[in-house]
């Protein structure tokens, strides 16, 4: 925050023999109670050096400290308390939004510098889980909090596209398949089929081998099982659309497992000139016991290569082509481990990129305390989920405004919104439990509030025939609160962003429009005085730093609703 900075440089002459300017910015404090200042210095670290207390060490400074944005300084305790000067911060608040708009808040950190975001990335031919929601979720504000500071992202879904599952689907749909079954519910209808061949192969083992030899005519190009999975895949991605197209994410590359086949073997001939590689029961894996981890499976014993081995050919595929200066991984906690494993890897092949490769990990999505599981029956389809919040946001709106204009598009706006809110306000490592009511509540702390606070300030814009106008003049002391909440927001942008926080930029969106909402109660805002086109200027810069808050968080900010 910028006022931190202006006490810190007035500090900074009375402190110099002892303290850096940087020093003195992480010593500010911000008081919680406004009696104590909007910045306070504590004077405690110096107590020693000067051999004085801290007291009257605050005394000494207190003198001569001045600034113009400066309305007093107190001494208390052994603290110097500074109060801003309400009316003029206020204005160069409001002017800096009202001259940058949706570019409030813009870092430039990332200027220059490529990111790459591995998200959603759910597997061909099963249900798209709850992991793979929240990934596309996370990922999805990851990006446009980093492009926010300056970065340029590529989206990119790694589709679990290969592998020897393949072989078994291939065998199961030969077998028991339909051509118009898996085109009508491909997920469906595949998830059944493989389903079907674990449950047949119990009793007859040859199953198994048949499977083996599909995946083997897979990876050496035959016709047939070449074409069964591109179709397999093309529907599986089909379906995955739908949640795309409601969710409005779009990805940059969907170039998946598969894409590597043909990648693995500069990364497998560079182990082997390193002599990274050994064999254990037949099989060649990197040993990593230096780090205190299990050792990297790279090619099986029959030559098939791993997860892994196609991760390692994708890391060193991204950096060639995208040169980014960091790899995001956005995937459970689950595989933490293996993340662990595969930077180690790269490290050990030394390339100098390889402290870039970052895992974003993230817990689970439960129900009543238990995991969201798209196995043992339980499956949770997405689109449902979606599909029954859309249509509750629907039912209030009937009831509550049923003249408003595009209805379902707003619908969709906050039922989605709701969905997409409600994971990301919660810090993504943390388990969360899930719960349509609660995410759908209008009141609280969730998507469709503070979607609904903004919604009611372009209402009261609407009403009181707002006009863009500078030269603000209100004393601030109503709107203080309001204000040092909009000049928090650059500072937000900047955590996220180094910290991968979604969180932080969603409690921001909560905290300014509960402000907000005790400000509309205790102020007439729409009251015919002198102030009113200030006031609802005031208003114009809530509405603008909301709407970009759930942007940043790919939520949409509909002005009615
Ligand atoms: N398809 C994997 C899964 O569903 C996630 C892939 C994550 N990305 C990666 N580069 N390994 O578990």
């Amino acid at each position: 925050m910028k006022y931190v900075q202006e006490f810190a440089a007035a500090l900074y002459p009375n402190v110099k023999d002892e303290l850096s300017l940087e020093q003195i910015e992480q010593l500010i404090e911000k008081p919680k109670y406004s009696n104590q200042g909007d910045l306070a210095f504590p004077c405690f670290s110096l107590s020693k050096t000067r051999r004085k207390a801290p007291q009257a060490i605050a005394a000494d400074i207190s003198g001569s400290i001045s600034s113009p944005l400066f309305e007093k300084i107190e001494v208390v305790g052994g603290y110097l308390n500074v109060f801003l000067k309400k009316d003029v911060v206020l204005r160069e608040v409001l002017e800096e939004i009202l001259s940058s708009k949706q570019h409030y808040g813009d870092q430039h950190a990332g200027d220059g510098q490529v990111a790459t975001i591995d998200m959603s990335s759910p597997n061909i031919a099963k249900p798209f889980s709850m992991g793979h929601l929240r990934s596309t979720v996370i990922g999805n504000a990851l990006s446009l909090i980093l492009q926010k500071n300056g970065f340029e992202t590529v989206k990119i879904n790694h589709l679990g596209d290969w592998g020897t599952q393949f072989g078994k689907l291939i065998t199961a749909y030969k077998k028991w398949g339909s051509e118009e079954a898996v085109a009508a519910q491909p997920i469906k209808e595949l998830l059944k089929l493989y389903v079907q061949f674990h449950d047949e192969a119990v009793n007859n083992p040859a199953l198994e081998d048949e499977a083996r030899k599909w995946f083997k005519l897979l990876e050496d190009g035959n016709e047939e099982a070449r074409a069964l999975w591109q179709w397999f895949r093309d529907e599986s991605l089909k379906e995955f659309s739908g949640i795309y197209d409601l969710m409005g994410i779009e990805f940059d590359s969907f170039a998946g497992e598969a894409f590597y086949n043909d990648k693995m073997d500069v990364i497998i001939e560079q182990l082997e000139r390193m002599n990274l590689l050994t064999s254990s029961d037949g099989a060649e894996v990197v040993k990593l016991d230096d780090q205190d981890l299990p050792p990297a499976l790279i090619r099986k014993s029959d030559g098939a290569t791993l997860y892994a081995t196609r991760d390692l050919a994708a890391a060193y595929y991204r950096q060639n082509t995208y040169h980014f200066s960091k790899a995001l991984y956005v995937v459970g906690n689950e595989q933490s481990h293996y993340f662990k494993q595969l930077k180690a890897v790269l490290k050990k092949m030394q390339f100098d990129w390889a402290d870039e490769v970052i895992h974003i990990p993230f817990g689970m999505m439960q129900k009543d305390g238990k995991k969201m599981s798209t196995r043992k029956g339980k499956v949770v389809l997405l689109e449902e989920v979606l599909n029954e919040s859309i249509d509750t946001v629907l039912n209030t709106i009937n009831e509550r405004n049923p003249e408003l204009a595009h209805k379902e598009e707003v619908a969709k706006n906050v039922g989605v919104g709701a969905v997409v809110f409600h994971d990301l306000k919660n810090y993504r490592c943390n388990d969360i439990e899930f719960s349509l009511e609660e995410l759908l509540r209008f009141e609280g702390e969730t998507g469709p509030y503070v979607q609904y606070t903004h919604a009611r300030a372009c209402s009261l814009l609407r009403k009181g025939g707002w006009k863009e106008e500078r030269d603000i003049q209100l004393s601030g002391v109503e709107e203080w609160s309001i204000i040092k909440e909009l000049q928090e927001f650059p500072e937000v942008i900047r955590k996220a962003c180094d910290k991968y926080d979604p969180s932080l930029v969603a409690k921001y969106a909560i905290d300014l429009a509960q402000t907000f909402n005790k400000y509309y109660a205790d102020v007439r805002i729409l009251a015919d005085d002198e102030h009113k086109n200030d006031r609802l200027t005031l208003v114009y810069c809530v509405t603008v730093v909301l709407a970009e808050a759930l942007r940043l968080l790919g939520v949409g900010a509909p002005k009615e609703m």
